[in-house]
């Protein structure tokens, strides 16, 4: 994949773009910068700085994809694509952090979005998603792509199946203004396959 950056439309100058290996400190730092709910959140349960340290080390190490919002040489938001483990069963795992200043903006489901196409880039079939149960916001996001999450052991776990077509209510980001153009001819052929249908003009779909 192209790694373009993305505008957001939110007010400032953040794009949203992949995170390069120099760049993982900045995961470092925003993940340090979640307030204590917010940490305990993301990591379902307690997380210090030196676990937090340790993390972030790990996610370089590993070769985890990080999509980030950045604004201002500062990630405030990121996405995290892990590499499926060695287990036959196992998926590769996806986990979502927004600073709090940032959030109900929108970007949780730019990031999910933008982490959707680097795994399936990838070949991924699927995504697990693990979170607290009683993480309404992310149940939200993960519920709006798709994700059926089941609660189990306190947790709430579910999965993405990328071969599928995601069902989104919300438009697309666009990456420039021709993606714009092939947007709107896209949906303006939809509307009008929908009017002659009704008037009984149309094939049916
Ligand atoms: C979960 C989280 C990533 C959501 O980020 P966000 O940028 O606020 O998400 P969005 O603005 O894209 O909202 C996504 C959807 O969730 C809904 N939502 C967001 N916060 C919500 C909340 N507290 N309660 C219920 N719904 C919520 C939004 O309404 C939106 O739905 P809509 O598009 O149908 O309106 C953010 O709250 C967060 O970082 N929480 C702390 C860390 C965490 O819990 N991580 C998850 C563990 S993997």
């Amino acid at each position: 994949m192209r790694d373009e950056q993305i505008t957001t439309g939110l007010p400032g100058n953040g794009v949203v773009r992949k995170l390069s290996r120099q760049e993982m400190p900045l995961l470092r730092e925003h993940l340090l910068r979640l307030d204590p709910e917010s940490r305990r959140d993301r990591f379902n349960g307690f997380a210090d700085e030196s676990f937090i340290e340790r993390y972030a080390e790990r996610c370089c190490a590993d070769g985890t994809v990080i999509v980030a919002y950045i604004e201002d040489g500062l990630v405030t938001a990121a996405a995290e694509l892990h590499p499926p483990g060695v287990e036959d069963d196992a998926m590769p795992e996806i986990a979502f952090s927004v600073e709090r200043h940032v959030r109900r903006k929108g970007l949780g489901s730019i990031l999910f979005k933008r982490l959707i196409a680097e795994a399936r880039q990838k070949g991924y079939a699927s995504l697990r998603i693990t979170t607290g149960a009683q993480n309404d916001a992310m149940r939200a996001l993960a519920n709006k792509f798709g994700a059926h999450l089941t609660f189990r052991h306190g947790e709430s776990t579910g999965s993405i199946n990328l071969r599928k077509r995601p069902v989104i209510a919300t438009l697309p980001m666009f990456a420039n203004s021709a993606d714009v153009a092939r947007a709107m001819i896209g949906f303006n052929r939809e509307y009008w396959k929908l009017v002659l249908r009704m008037y009984g003009l149309g094939r049916a779909a």
